[in-house]
């Protein structure tokens, strides 16, 4: 496995690599990897053959008092991972290489940066839409691969991708849980043990809206009423919303279809969760 840490040396090694019959997948990451960023390298590597990580908490995203300096950071035992899970290539580039100048230019998703998460986190997918630009533009990859946990954030990167007419697959994989339910993230190693147990009410709300649409629940304010009603029961869970939307517009819907995206936010302490399904 090779590391590189500037933009020519993960260029060129990007195009050495791309010569021949493989494909080349990319997993972009912030590092701190757990199974749910593993999941998406192994099917990177199914499909693909060639794997480039890439692992860089990128400044852009975080708000002004956010987590960007507590943000665990684990280098040696990423690279670890990452050789073991099969990845040929990973860029660490530092924050001098990737914003040499600053960031004068970005990408701002009309309306779709705005919603959910953008409501709630001004200005963050405005520096995850730039930052991926960037290494798409650096690694050049035939696909690549996001996870459904962020599904806010696969809506505004597929929208990027088309309007921009770049030229990649865009994949995504399943939300990887703990055995108790709750997603793997990396923030998860914020929450205290009483403070785990809390969060537990967004799977278990997701649980029973979902369940509700099963039992042919349709309209939007009662399968999202079902989800309240659950998360009520956990006061200490801070809701920041519980939406259903279009996931290609992230605009509300007034009845749950098939593909539907439910999703919630939430803080519990300090710690943002997000977690979300799309409706059968
Ligand atoms: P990060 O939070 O490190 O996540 C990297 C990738 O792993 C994302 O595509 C995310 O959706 C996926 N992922 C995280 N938890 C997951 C889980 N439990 N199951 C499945 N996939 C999961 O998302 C980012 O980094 C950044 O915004 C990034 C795209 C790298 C841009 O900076």
């Amino acid at each position: 496995m090779q590391v590189l840490e500037t933009i020519a040396e993960m260029r060129a090694a990007c195009a050495r690599a791309r010569v021949g019959a493989y494909r080349l997948g990319l997993v972009p990451t912030m590092g701190a990897l757990h199974e749910g960023h593993l999941s998406l390298v192994r099917k990177a590597k199914e499909e693909c053959g060639l794997v480039a990580g890439t692992i860089f908490v990128n400044p852009l995203q975080f708000g002004p008092g956010e987590d960007f300096d507590r943000y665990p950071r684990q280098r040696e035992r990423d690279l670890a991972l990452l050789e073991a899970a099969g990845v040929e290539l990973v860029f660490t580039p530092g924050i001098a290489e990737m914003y040499p100048t600053g960031a004068v230019t970005t990408i701002e998703v009309g309306g779709l940066s705005e919603r959910l998460d953008g409501a709630s986190r001004p200005g963050h997918f405005r520096g995850v839409a730039t930052v991926v630009a960037k290494l798409l533009n650096i690694v050049r990859p035939d696909r690549v691969y996001f996870g459904q946990k962020d599904a806010v954030q696969v809506a505004v990167l597929r929208r990027m991708v088309l309007d921009l007419n770049i030229e990649v697959e865009l994949r995504t994989g399943a939300t990887i849980r703990d055995a108790d339910g709750l997603a793997l993230s990396s923030r998860n190693v914020y929450l205290s043990p009483e403070e785990r147990a809390q969060a537990l009410a967004l799977p278990r709300a997701l649980d029973a809206m979902q369940q509700a649409i099963a039992g042919g629940m349709r309209e939007r304010g009662a399968v999202l009423q079902v989800g309240l009603e659950v998360l009520r029961r956990e006061p200490e869970v801070k809701l920041e919303y519980l939406e259903a939307v279009d996931w290609g517009t992230l605009e509300a819907v007034g009845r749950v279809e098939a593909g539907t995206l439910v999703a919630v936010a939430a803080k519990v302490g300090k710690t943002r969760l997000i977690d979300n399904f799309l409706a059968k």
